[in-house]
């Protein structure tokens, strides 16, 4: 780390934007480690750290907050989900975690809403038809994709992004069903929506889009059977995280024409996509840029920053998770 003299040191491991380093530049001492940050390099950037801003990208374990040192007060993680940062090993060391809810929920959710589309109505394939020279005029019997205008939609985990897809996508929606460890008495008021157990989401929807996080409960959610389980023409979207989808199961069914699409924004071990996915046919394939609009991505840098510099100032942080 730098040399802090009295002010306090923030360890950014990759980048903050603007929004949220120029607001911690007031008053801290900040070393960034740079997008391509590699494991040994915060390793060693570590020591010292009051504070360490982290993202997905970002593994926070142990050994990490044993090499920042006791003085570490809080991981502040840019991102709501925060499955990269171990919170058992933040506990043991008193050390806070923050999250960037709320600010990213409509950019999330509208890419959700644009993979759905893009994977019914083959979107991509298209477009690279066309710009590959291969559209050589207009043919009634290619590029069929799905309406989805009356179609059921089956949202897995109705917290704030999964609402906001199921608003987005209720002009469309024939029927909305949920699965939630909790029932939501508020959506099935506003949007209809019927809370099914999963079984019964696949097996009924036309498009099921995932909205849970990722956690030993999630890891596998769909695999073999419950791609089996859906319908032939169904459309899978995934923007939460890719360990909830087997990827070499999806790959195989969409191969096969056991469903009808996928729409995939992330990936079990980022920035691999896996070779299956890349051949598989009817698959639209984002580079995790659910919430990646300006008003999202400067907004969440903000709280970053506000929770950083409630966390070094002995207060209670706005978006403490853990
Ligand atoms: C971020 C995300 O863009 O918030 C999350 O959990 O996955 C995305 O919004 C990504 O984590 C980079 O910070």
């Amino acid at each position: 780390m730098a040399p802090a003299g009295s002010r306090p040191a923030v360890l950014v491991a990759r980048r903050l934007l603007a929004a949220g380093y120029e607001r911690l530049a007031e008053s801290c001492e900040i070393t960034e480690g740079g997008i391509h940050v590699t494991r040994q390099r915060l390793l060693e950037l570590a020591p010292g750290a009051d504070a360490i801003v982290a993202d997905p990208a970002v593994p926070i374990d142990a050994e990490l907050l044993e090499a920042a040192g006791p003085q570490l007060k809080v991981v502040a993680n840019f991102a709501v989900g925060y499955d990269n940062v171990d919170p058992e090993a933040c506990r043991d060391r008193g050390v806070m975690v923050t999250n960037t809810p709320d600010v990213l929920t409509n950019a999330t959710a509208e890419l959700a809403l644009a993979l759905t589309l893009a994977a019914a109505r083959r979107i991509t394939e298209a477009e690279a038809d066309l710009r590959a020279g291969r559209w050589t005029g207009w043919d009634p019997g290619v590029l069929l994709g799905e309406e989805l205008s009356g179609a059921t939609f089956g949202v897995v985990g109705l917290g704030r992004i999964g609402r906001r897809y199921a608003e987005l996508v209720a002009p469309l929606a024939g029927e909305i069903l949920y699965v939630s460890r909790t029932p939501k008495p508020d959506a099935e008021r506003e949007l209809d929506a019927a809370r099914v157990e999963l079984g019964e989401l696949l097996s009924r929807s036309d498009v099921i889009s995932l909205h849970v996080p990722a956690s030993a409960e999630t890891a596998g959610l769909v695999g073999t059977e419950e791609l089996r389980a859906m319908k032939a023409h169904a459309v899978l979207v995934n923007t939460a995280r890719g360990p909830l989808v087997d990827s070499a199961a999806l790959a195989a069914a969409l191969r096969a024409g056991e469903i009808g699409a996928a729409g995939l924004d992330v990936f079990e071990s980022e920035p691999e996509v896996p070779a299956e996915l890349l051949e598989a046919p009817r698959c639209v394939l984002l580079p995790h840029i659910g919430s990646a609009t300006t008003r999202a991505r400067d907004a969440m840098a903000g709280l970053v920053a506000e929770n950083v510099l409630a966390a070094l100032a002995g207060t209670e942080p706005p978006n403490r998770v853990a």
